[in-house]
Formats: structure tokens, sequence, C-alpha cells
């Protein structure tokens, strides 16, 4: 569904690529994860997937990005957003409606879906976000928490193929987050959309996506099944992202008893761990 191949890019006006030889493919239907320090390049990862880069973004871009067989260079970004559909990490940047409602009518009437379907559509998209209450709300009223899922809630509406969302729960509790992330297995197990997920809560990565890639200074320096890349955390913390306790829990006891523990990526499994140490 996407393929990357030796991909390379550096924003007009800077010596440093953004990204450095950048090889990445998701399997349609695929649900990827993406972590690394701030300025690993992963926003940048994501505007290449929507062909904003090199689109609106100008500087040198070398290698390849294919979306669904499509070229992202050669192909209008007018085609590729109705491909993939993109979560801004600056909420604000992305809403343009002074009322909620108004901003998923926009996206629609943009698609040209009919008006017969598109109350239906806003009101199935609200509902998965679960904030149909805000429907006829200013955007203004809303705290940063619910503008994030009526951002989210635009961009379902579209029903891309290939969701691509970047620190979608920055703004969010821990509660919210994993409404966010239970939605997005949901639109991922049920609808075969293909996420590419940026976050930096590690614990729910590791919880939610089948395969993880771990970015640092332009370069992709893991990726992998999640539950293999977690297995080396030592590397990852080296790298300045943190690892999740229950993996720091199977390492030291790994070490303590002198005996590989298994990589435990939730507390299920790390209970299980421990029952089996201390009978
Ligand atoms: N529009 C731009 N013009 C020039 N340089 C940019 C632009 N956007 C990002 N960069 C640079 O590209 C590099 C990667 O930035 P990017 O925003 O992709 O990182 P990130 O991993 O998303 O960081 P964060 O975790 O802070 O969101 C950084 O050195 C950044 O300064
Ligand atoms: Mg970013």
């Amino acid at each position: 569904m996407i393929q990357i191949q030796d991909l390379s890019f550096t924003y007009k006006g800077e010596k440093k690529p953004a990204l450095q030889e950048i090889n990445l493919s998701v399997p349609e239907g695929g649900f990827l994860g993406i972590i690394g320090p701030a300025g690993a390049g992963k926003t940048t990862l994501a505007r290449v997937l929507t062909g904003m880069i090199p689109h609106h973004y100008p500087g040198n871009f070398y290698g390849s990005a294919r979306v669904k067989g499509l070229d992202t260079v050669d192909t209008s970004i007018n085609d590729l957003s109705r491909l993939v559909g993109m979560v801004f990490q600056d909420v604000e940047s992305q809403i343009i409606s002074p009322m909620v409602e108004d901003e998923l009518l926009y996206g629609l009437e943009n698609f040209g879906v009919s008006r017969e379907e598109i109350p239906a559509r806003i009101e199935e998209a609200l509902q998965s976000v679960g904030i149909s209450e805000l429907r006829e709300r200013s955007i203004a009223s809303l705290s940063g928490g619910q503008r994030q899922k009526v951002a989210i809630a635009s961009i379902i509406a579209l029903k891309p193929r290939i969701l691509v969302l970047d620190e979608p729960t920055g703004e969010l509790d821990p509660r919210s987050s994993r409404q966010v992330f239970s939605l997005l297995k949901v639109l991922n197990e049920e609808q075969g959309i293909t996420i590419v997920l940026i976050e930096q809560k590690i614990m729910l990565l590791c919880e939610f996506t089948k395969q993880l890639a771990v970015l640092s200074e332009g370069r992709i320096v893991r990726q992998g099944e999640t539950r293999e890349v977690l297995a080396r955390a030592e590397e990852l913390q080296e790298l300045g992202v943190n690892c999740p306790r229950v993996t720091t829990l199977s390492r030291i006891l790994s070490a303590r008893t002198g005996e590989e523990q298994p990589v435990c990526i939730n507390t299920e499994e790390a209970e299980a761990m421990i029952r089996r140490l201390i009978p």
C-alpha cells in the first residue's frame, strides 16, 4: 500500500537532509507506529506520504514514494488526498471553519459527496470519535482535546484508504488517547484502512500497532514487528526513545534470573511472567 524507496529529502534552504535513505513499506491493512525524538523527521515523513512533500514544501527530493501504486511526485495533491487522509500535529492549522459541523461539511463538499449522503457521513464520523453532542458547537468553545477529535472526525468522514496521524493524542488525556487508539483499531480491522500513526505514547503504540519504525536524525534506525523492535530496548533508550516499563521489567528479570525472559508488551504478559517466576 505504501512503498518508500531510498528516499532522501532536504527542505529548500536547509543544508542537512530531514530524511535520509528511507526504505519503508506498509502492506494494505497495515498498522504502523512511528516513534522517535523531536526533530527526527516524523512529520516530514508524514508530509511525504500525503504528497505535501514535494508539492507544497519545495526541496531536494531523491528516491520514490508510492501509495497504492501511485508515485506521489507524479500524482496531484488532489488525487492523493482522496487516498490518504492526514491529521496534522498542529490541529489549529488544520481546522478552518468556525463551527464543528461546517468543518466536516467543508471536506465532504470539496470531495463532491452527494447532498443526500452528507448528513449521515457527518453523524457517523462524529459518533465514531464519540463527539456527536459537539455537532452544533463553535470551534472556539472547545477544549484542545475536543478540537483534536473534530480534526480526526473531519478526516474520517472522507473515508480515506490510508490514514496518517501525526501525534493525534498530544492534547488528549490518557482516557481519550486510549479511545482514539481503539477507534483506529476498529477502522483498521473492520474497514481495512491502512494506518500510519506517529506517536510518543509507547505503551499505546505497543498495544495497538502491528509494526513499529523508529526514526532518528532522519533515518529509520529500527523497523519490524512491534515486539521485535521493543526487544532491543537498550538500543532504543540510547536513541532517546523510552521503552514501556513492562519491557524494561522483562529485561531486568532476564538479567536477575540469568535466564532469557520473553519480551512483554502489556501488563497481562508481565503478570504471567512474574507468576511463572514466583510460584
Ligand atoms: N518547513 C520546514 N522548513 C525547513 N526545515 C524544516 C521544516 N519542517 C521541518 N524542518 C526540519 O526538518 C527536521 C525534521 O523535522 P520534523 O518536523 O519532521 O521532525 P519531527 O520528528 O516531526 O519532530 P517533533 O517530534 O518535534 O514533531 C528538523 O531539523 C526540522 O527543523
Ligand atoms: Mg512532528
